[in-house]
């Protein structure tokens, strides 16, 4: 398969999505249904909730992927759907219903890897994967990893509690900005003075390339009742400021270590403007190249998942239909380090 047309979903968290993608950069349909206003209510994702609306909408999403693209179900050479890691029964949707596509037409089927997706995204459209440090910061996951090239990755570290996102969407609601808290504390601390509190960087200095972020959280919670409202986006402003700094002092770090001069950078909080600034800046500095992921491809959608799935396939590597969701990362992505 050299330029394999690719339908697939993904309803791994809150985003109902479809993509149609000619690899490797033909996106000729791309849909994403978010929940985000349904699970405003609760402050953060109820996963049951988001599976029955994943069931709701997976279906005219795809079709709409497809009208889209202007290709009928007979064109698809590959279906692939997020098979994990995620919310089980959010999962279970899409991959179920790629799996039934998938037999029906007698097409090969690809259980797509989440972190591989948002991984890959930065590269989206090339038909070559170079040698770089990727930074995934999402709402579930943060990690550092050394890519090799496609397919293969070592990790470096992850978050051993909260990842990023998670901490910006426990802080707005904290303060009860809303969710999801990212963008509502950028805007907020566009305002403020990022110097005015002090918060922990945790783990900065420990000299590998994990991450800590629940401390600094805790720390925001302590510091609260002894502010008021105008206070807001100072605080705003110095929280942002101590998870970007790290960030950028690991990212820079792991490449430095694994002699990269290219760090790949996806995953929602890869949008703030300020992560952007900082990171680009201390790359400069380090001699270093930045990629972002384009910002249609940072927050989750289908498309980053159909160009990882289309790299899998051009290896020949597909899934039988039996294959199982995986909710939980695990290893299999990464080489032994
Ligand atoms: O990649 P994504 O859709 O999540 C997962 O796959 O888990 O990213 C969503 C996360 C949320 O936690 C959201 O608050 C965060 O990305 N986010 C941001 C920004 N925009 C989205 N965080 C910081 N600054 C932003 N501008
Ligand atoms: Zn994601």
């Amino acid at each position: 398969m050299i330029h394999p047309l690719v339908l697939a979903l993904e309803t791994s968290c809150d985003e109902t999505a479809a993509a149609v993608l000619r690899f490797p950069g033909e996106l000729l349909g791309h849909v994403v249904a978010s929940q985000a206003d349904v699970h405003a209510a609760y402050g953060g994702v109820v996963p049951e909730v988001a599976s029955r609306n994943h069931l709701v909408h997976v279906r005219e999403v795809t079709e709409s992927a497809l009208q889209q693209a202007g290709v009928g179900l007979s064109d698809v050479d590959v279906c692939a759907a997020t098979s994990g890691p995620g919310l089980a029964s959010a999962l279970l949707v899409g991959a179920s219903a790629a799996k039934g596509l998938a037999l029906a037409l007698g097409k090969p089927f690809v259980a797509a890897n989440h972190i591989e997706g948002h991984l890959l995204s930065p590269f989206f459209g090339r038909a070559e994967i170079p040698p770089s440090i990727g930074l995934v910061v999402s709402g579930g996951h943060t990690l550092l990893v050394d890519i090799e090239g496609a397919g293969r990755y070592r990790l470096l570290g992850r978050t051993l509690d909260d990842a990023a996102g998670e901490a910006f969407d426990k802080v707005a609601k904290l303060l009860g900005l809303g969710y999801p808290g990212g963008p509502l504390i950028e805007a907020a601390a566009r305002q403020g003075d990022c110097t005015r509190f002090e918060f922990p960087r945790s783990m900065k200095c420990s000299g590998d390339f994990q991450f800590s972020f629940s401390g600094l959280k805790t720390s925001v919670r302590y510091l609260l009742p002894k502010t008021s409202e105008s206070d807001r986006a100072d605080l705003c402003a110095s929280f942002q400021e101590a998870v970007v700094d790290v960030l950028v002092h690991k990212a820079v770090g792991a490449a430095k270590r694994c002699r990269r001069n290219l760090i790949a950078v996806s995953g929602g909080v890869g949008l703030n403007q300020r992560l952007r600034e900082c990171l680009v800046r201390g790359a400069e500095d380090a001699g270093l190249e930045v990629l972002f992921a384009g910002p249609s491809l940072c927050t989750d959608n289908a498309a980053m998942i159909a160009y990882a799935a289309a790299w899998r396939a051009k290896r020949g590597e597909f899934s039988s239909v039996e294959t199982d969701i995986f909710p939980s990362l695990g290893d299999t992505l990464f080489e032994v380090s």
